[in-house]
């Protein structure tokens, strides 16, 4: 989790950096300024967990996932608001509650501390993501829904999993008609 919370910090300021060939609003980049700030945060938060455990982070392996979208999208803007904040990012608020459940279980106060705030902030990013992926395909007049499912199906390798966080989602704008049609149970 520290690895893909330190991947998050980097994907965030490359969206920034990587594709300013395309005129984006101001508010873009102070979205996603902001969403950095925060996951740097969240970088901090676990490692802190992990020390007061007896550990740190890199002490064990971590999976390569985030960056791997990174390189996949690096040429596609749309493509990477679709997977990285509308795919991977929204897949952290379907798993955070069960998470946050079994280091409540665990009596794992710091964890649990640590997990709520990131919780609470990854919605954000998710609906930074749905608003500019929104934003682009009014500007090349795209339906956004088939879009998605074709930038999700050439980019992100597999199905969705179900069950999704259905209500957090939506708080962060992004409709069961745009992800229930990419899972693996349909
Ligand atoms: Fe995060
Ligand atoms: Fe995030």
């Amino acid at each position: 989790m520290a690895h893909i919370e330190l991947n998050a910090v980097d994907l965030h300021w490359d969206i920034v950096a990587r594709f300013t060939a395309t005129p984006m609003p101001l508010g873009f980049y102070d979205d996603w300024a902001k969403s950095a700030g925060e996951e740097a945060k969240h970088f901090n938060l676990v490692c802190d967990t992990l020390e007061a455990m007896g550990s740190h982070y890199g002490a064990l392996p971590a999976h390569a996932g985030m960056w791997r979208a990174a390189e996949d999208t690096a040429e596609d803007l749309i493509g990477r608001l679709a997977v990285v904040p509308m795919v991977l990012e929204a897949r952290g608020l379907d798993v955070t509650p069960d998470m946050i459940a079994l280091f409540e279980a665990a009596g794992a106060t710091q964890a649990v501390e640590a997990l709520r705030v990131i919780y609470a902030e990854e919605v954000g990013h998710v609906a930074y993501g749905s608003k500019w992926f929104h934003f682009l395909c009014g500007r090349h007049e795209l339906d956004p829904k088939d879009t998605f499912h074709a930038l999700v199906r050439r980019y992100f390798h597999g199905p969705l999993k179900p069950p999704f966080n259905e209500e957090k989602r939506a708080e962060a704008g992004l409709p069961p008609d745009f992800y229930w049609p990419l899972a693996d149970s349909r």
